[in-house]
């Protein structure tokens, strides 16, 4: 079976749009876990425009399945890793300005600093993945950096909207060479219903982290109930 990370950041947006305490992304992965979630994915950026480190540390407490933290290769992040420790960390590369995640990790450039931080986390016993391109020197790279697994960015994959084939085998012979360099393979970015099946059926993905799209998801499916329960109270109101 593959596992599913539910990824709870565009939760924790919603509720820094006001800057209070709801909706709670720690109430939101008691649902995920709920409705089948095999692991809570959240990514502790480091300007906090969505998850805070309570949310990490309130997670760590509650979720039952596991956490997957991801975070840039920096010192401050390393020592917050050390002190929340997740189950598992996944590296990102990050830029204050992007939107979103927006490329792989370059750990051929940067294989000594990975190297430095995947030794640190293993001593905690935290598995750690490198979120990385599909591309060969990558995952060689991720190799050589001790990592334990990688997670290969299927952004480019989700982005096109005609022919997905090149991009597909792209990640299907990256996926078969990390495996056979010991890695695990984990896949995500820009996953959704439409597109996730031909990367689901890749048999070496062991997990896929999966966030905008659900929440997005969550919010449709929720709507009609949660109008419905505050049509009910004005209707209460009025007797
Ligand atoms: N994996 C990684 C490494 C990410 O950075 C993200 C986005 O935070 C995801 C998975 C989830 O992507 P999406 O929200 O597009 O499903």
């Amino acid at each position: 079976m593959i596992r599913l990370g539910v990824n709870v950041d565009h939760v924790a947006t919603v509720r820094q749009a006001r800057k209070i305490d709801i909706p709670d992304p720690v109430e939101a992965a008691l649902l995920a876990e709920r409705g089948g979630a095999d692991g809570i994915t959240v990514h502790l950026r480091e300007d906090r425009r969505h998850i805070q480190e309570r949310d990490v540390r309130l997670l760590r407490e509650r979720v039952k399945t596991k956490v997957n933290l991801e975070m840039a290769v920096t010192p401050e992040m390393v020592r917050l890793a050390e002190k929340f420790s997740p189950d598992d960390a996944c590296f990102v590369p990050e830029r204050r300005e992007e939107l979103t995640t927006e490329g792989g990790l370059d750990v051929i450039a940067h294989k000594a600093k990975v190297n430095e931080a995947v030794k640190r986390l293993e001593e905690h016993a935290i598995r750690v993945s490198l979120f990385v391109d599909p591309e060969t020197s990558q995952i060689e790279a991720s190799r050589e950096a001790g990592a334990h697994g990688v997670e290969l960015h299927t952004g480019p994959y989700c982005d096109l909207s005609g022919d997905r084939s090149k991009e597909l085998e792209k990640i299907t012979a990256a996926a078969s060479l990390a495996r056979r360099l010991g890695l695990e393979v984990h896949g995500g970015h820009g996953l959704n219903y439409a597109n996730v099946l031909p990367i689901a059926r890749i048999s070496e993905m062991v997990e896929l982290n999966i966030g905008h799209s659900i929440v997005a998801r969550a919010i449709m499916v929720g709507m009609e109930q949660a109008v419905r329960e505050m049509k009910e109270l004005l209707i209460k109101a009025r007797g």
